[in-house]
């Protein structure tokens, strides 16, 4: 389970699939309902976790991406929708293909590197944990390269969304032993959240 923003939708989604998430008591990081045992990582973690035993996760695409971790994506879930951008502060006017020699602060050193070196462009990244909004506030970088969801954090801090790099969403990983070894179990799970997620679509 992707503790965080993610965590309420994957729940929710779950449940209708007939997976009741029980959420583990105090601080403790794993819990036990109905035969199932979930875990409750970071959710920049959860790739690891799966490439490394855990059967299933949910985590954002974004992760998946800047992770590069050896798992199956069997599907794209219909919630966690947002995008990944290049942020700018709001008097800057700049298209990318100018950004040679920038500075980007950013919790995703890999998407961003891959996205200027596609594009034959250097520029030096600072990797931050989070709140990466300050790095672009306080000048101690150019631009920034974060996710941009309802568009609030950026105007509270006088940002602009310059470029949008790709769009997010949650997925669906699978552990690649447990596709071929729970194959029947995986493939249930994969038609029940289909299904949910045509449904969705339908409405
Ligand atoms: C994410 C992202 C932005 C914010 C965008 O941060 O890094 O800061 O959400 O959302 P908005 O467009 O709806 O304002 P998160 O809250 O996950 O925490 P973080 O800053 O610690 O990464």
């Amino acid at each position: 389970m992707p503790s965080g923003r993610l965590l309420e939708d994957s729940k929710d989604f779950l449940k209708k699939i007939g997976i009741n998430v029980k959420e583990p008591a105090n601080r403790e990081l794993i819990s036990y309902e109905n035969g199932y045992t979930f875990y409750f990582p970071r959710a920049f973690d959860v790739p690891v976790y799966v490439e490394n035993g855990v059967d299933i996760g949910i985590c954002g695409s974004d992760v998946v991406l800047e992770r590069n971790n050896e798992v199956y994506i069997p599907l794209e879930l219909p919630f966690g929708k947002c995008r990944m951008s290049i942020i700018l502060p709001e008097n800057r006017e700049i298209s990318f293909q100018k950004m040679e020699g920038y500075k980007i602060a950013t919790k995703y050193p890999e998407i961003t590197k891959n996205f200027f070196s596609e594009k034959g462009l250097k520029v030096k990244i600072l990797k931050l944990n989070g709140a990466v909004e300050l790095a672009a506030k306080t000048g101690i970088a150019d631009a920034i390269v974060d996710i941009v969801d309802t568009g609030n954090t950026i105007k509270a801090n006088n940002l602009k969304e310059a470029y949008k790099i790709m769009d997010i969403s949650a997925v669906l990983l699978v552990n690649r032993i447990t596709q071929k070894t729970k194959f029947d179990f995986i493939n249930d799970l994969i038609n029940k959240a289909k299904n949910y997620k045509n449904g969705v679509k339908g409405h």
